[in-house]
């Protein structure tokens, strides 16, 4: 019995001793996995930040283009958020057809040839620039990453600047055909009265007057394009608006229209020449789209001078766009008469009012 029980106390001794290692050995991998845990958590906290901080979109796909990332910024282009995108198709998310279905592979294939998309994110127009690579798990094809970047503030201001160069192009084109047109113009200008003979003064007359009107475009044109210098004088407001009507004389001669005026007396001081293209143009404009009548006041106002043009025309709807340069509405319009009157008031240190209704009529005050 005795032998019997030792025995047993020896085993009973080894498998203590046998647990115990068991336990320190558990004790040891247990502290080892917490070691490579924390490690694990380091290194998922550590991309998580690149990917977050990175200011590009970021957005990866497994092998059937289901997304399991999507960063910080691809949220912010997409207007969305990760948990909203996270497992669903690439091509759905990004709204393109042809990548609907498709694996990795061809997804990566697909930015490949096409760098560059276009999409409505809330019903903004965005344009992204875009680069795709393979993701690899030790040599086998594990996925897919987009990255992108939101270009469209960029491509906007590249826009601008074509449409900037062009007007400045079409500008220098436009004051070289005026300053060629000048010259013959003003022997025209001297020859035409002495083909009159006494009979033909009608004629002499129209023509005389076309003259006048080729000569305001090629003096707008011109004025457009160069910069004017301001030259104050004294002159009479009569004077001015006698002048003014001289200009538009043609047009109020070969149309139907009423031209009413009321002209205050009283002496002003401004630039006589650039003032009176402002009021010209608008006078013109009143002119070509009055129905029946045009209505021509000039007035003082607190010190200053009005000069207020009305017409019962169709009224202006596009009122943000009618000043910029060759913008009309016209079939043989230059669109720059506006242009220029924003320009002249500007120089004059002067005001433009407008007041307009659809099918009712146009006022345009300037005041200096
Ligand atoms: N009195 C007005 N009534 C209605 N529309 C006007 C009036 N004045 C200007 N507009 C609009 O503004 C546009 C630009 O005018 P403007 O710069 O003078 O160029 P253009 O006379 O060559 O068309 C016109 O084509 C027209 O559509
Ligand atoms: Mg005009």
């Amino acid at each position: 019995m005795d032998e019997k029980f030792k025995t047993l106390q020896v085993m009973f001794e080894a498998v203590l001793n046998t647990s115990r290692k068991l336990e320190k050995s558990y004790a040891q991998l247990k502290r080892k996995f917490e070691v490579l845990e924390d490690k694990l958590e380091r290194n998922r906290r550590y991309l998580e930040n690149i990917l977050k901080s990175i200011d590009s979109g970021v957005c990866s796909i497994d092998k059937n283009g289901f997304i399991t990332v999507f960063n910080r910024k691809a949220c912010l282009v997409f207007a969305t958020k990760e948990g909203k995108v996270k497992g669903k198709h690439i091509g759905e998310i990004f709204a393109i057809e042809e990548l609907v279905e498709k694996s990795a592979c061809e997804v990566v294939e697909y930015f490949r040839s096409e760098s560059r998309i276009e999409l409505s994110v809330r019903g903004d127009k965005k344009i992204l620039s875009l680069s795709a690579s393979l993701i690899f798990d030790e040599d086998k094809e594990d996925g897919a990453v987009v990255v992108f970047s939101d270009i469209t503030q960029v491509e906007r201001l590249k826009e601008e600047n074509e449409k900037k160069e062009k007007l400045a192009i079409i500008g220098q084109m436009a004051a070289s055909i005026a300053h060629d047109i000048k010259n013959p113009l003003a022997s025209i200008e001297l020859l035409v009265p002495l083909l009159d003979d006494g009979s033909k003064k009608e004629i002499v007359d129209n023509i005389m007057m076309s003259i006048k009107r080729i000569n305001n475009i090629v003096n707008n044109t011109l004025l457009f394009t160069k910069t004017v210098n301001y030259v104050p004088e004294k002159f009479s407001s009569l004077d001015f608006a006698k002048e003014v009507e001289f200009e538009v004389y043609a047009q109020i001669k070969n149309s139907e229209i009423e031209f009413e005026k009321h002209i205050e007396e009283f002496d002003m001081v401004s630039d006589r020449n650039l003032l009176k293209s402002a009021v010209v143009n608008v006078l013109a404009n009143a002119l070509d789209f009055a129905k029946n009548r045009v209505s021509f006041n000039v007035f003082r106002r607190d010190k200053k001078a009005v000069f207020e043009i009305s017409d019962d025309g169709c009224g202006i709807d596009d009122v943000d766009k009618i000043f910029e340069p060759f913008y009309t509405n016209k079939k043989n319009g230059t669109g720059l008469g506006l242009a220029i009157v924003k320009q002249a008031v500007e120089i004059l240190d002067g005001n433009l009012e407008i007041e307009t209704e659809k099918g009712k009529g146009t006022t345009f005050r300037i005041v200096v």
